[in-house]
């Protein structure tokens, strides 16, 4: 390879720009160049590109966001759209493409470099979500956990010198990675996630004994994926325990803002330099990620594989066992 196309797609993640630095640095460090892509599968579709230097990831490892920007593409997800891509990378001379986002990015990944398999790609996890198989952290979760985990903290501050019972829903389309984290961090009554599901009057029973037992506030976590949602939660709650102040507050994009931690940051760059150097090996339809300390590579197939993506056991056993 010579020329290699770095983009970041679909939700922004902290962590993005630290990868883009290492991405770009260790392939100008092999003798390759790279071309930035601006809002993902959409400036490889519009010819929205540009050469990238040294200089141009100077001061980025403590930016939230990415500074390519990203958007969720439909025109992508066509066979015109991807041929016009294909046209656009080749006159530019890309013969690889490093994607960092989640699963949409991925699957559009998949289908691109099956259609077109001169351009080898290769994918980073990059999704608040943490929800694909073969890494165990993607990036921007850490910092996002971190994120809600403080606003959490706040509500508890307020929700104690009331008296109330807050539903909090956070981030997670179809994931409860962040709220299994948040919810045993800041201590919540309960977690409601779409990998498991909560009977109402099971958590009625369970405020109402909170209450009985002298808890002054209570703090309930519903992931955005919950298939109850948290209105019609609180609403059923509400109807139940009268004597309960219950206000619902949703976290939404703040998630997935605010400067990356140290966590991420230094995933960004082990898996930007995976990257470059598993391209350079000649990988291609593969994802670099993070197991056991290690980084290995999954296919990409693999890792869009939601069947086998698991919540930690012993975090979903303590979840009710810690919050008597
Ligand atoms: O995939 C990351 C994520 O933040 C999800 O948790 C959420 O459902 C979705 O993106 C929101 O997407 P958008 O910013 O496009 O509304």
């Amino acid at each position: 390879i010579s020329k290699i196309g770095v983009l970041t797609s679909g939700g922004d993640a902290p962590g993005m720009n630290p990868c883009i630095r290492a991405v770009v640095r260790t392939a100008l460090y092999n003798g390759l160049e790279v071309v930035g892509i601006r809002q993902g599968y959409k400036g490889l579709i519009d010819n929205d590109m540009y050469e990238m230097n040294k200089r141009s990831v100077s001061n980025i490892l403590n930016l939230g966001g990415t500074i390519l920007k990203t958007a969720r593409c439909l025109p992508f997800k066509t066979d015109e759209g991807m041929e016009i891509a294909y046209q656009n990378a080749k006159e530019r001379g890309i013969d690889a493409l490093v994607v960092i986002g989640g699963d949409g990015t991925f699957t559009g990944a998949l289908r691109f470099s099956r259609k077109y398999p001169d351009i080898a790609v290769m994918g980073v996890p990059g999704t608040i979500d943490n929800d694909l198989c073969g890494s165990t952290y993607t990036l921007g979760f850490d910092t996002a956990t971190n994120t809600v985990i403080e606003a959490i903290d706040k509500i508890r501050d307020t929700a104690d010198a009331h008296d109330r019972l807050f539903f909090i829903e956070v981030m997670g389309r179809d994931s409860g990675a962040i709220a299994l984290r948040a919810g045993i961090s800041c201590g919540a009554e309960a977690i409601l996630l779409p990998e498991r599901t909560t009977a109402i009057d099971d958590l009625i029973q369970n405020l109402k004994e909170g209450h009985m037992n002298k808890k002054s506030s209570s703090i309930v976590i519903v992931a955005e994926g919950d298939k109850n949602g948290v209105w019609d939660v609180a609403k059923a709650v509400q109807q139940e325990v009268k004597n309960y102040d219950i206000k619902v507050t949703i976290l939404g994009h703040l998630q997935r803002g605010g400067s990356p931690s140290s966590f991420d940051r230094i995933l960004g760059s082990r898996l930007g330099f995976a990257a470059v150097n598993a391209l350079i090996a000649g990988e291609s339809q593969k994802m670099v990620g993070l197991q056991a300390n290690q980084i290995l590579m999954t296919d990409l197939e693999q890792a869009l594989n939601h069947h086998e993506f698991k919540l930690e056991d012993d975090l979903l056993q303590m979840m009710d066992i810690l919050s008597i």
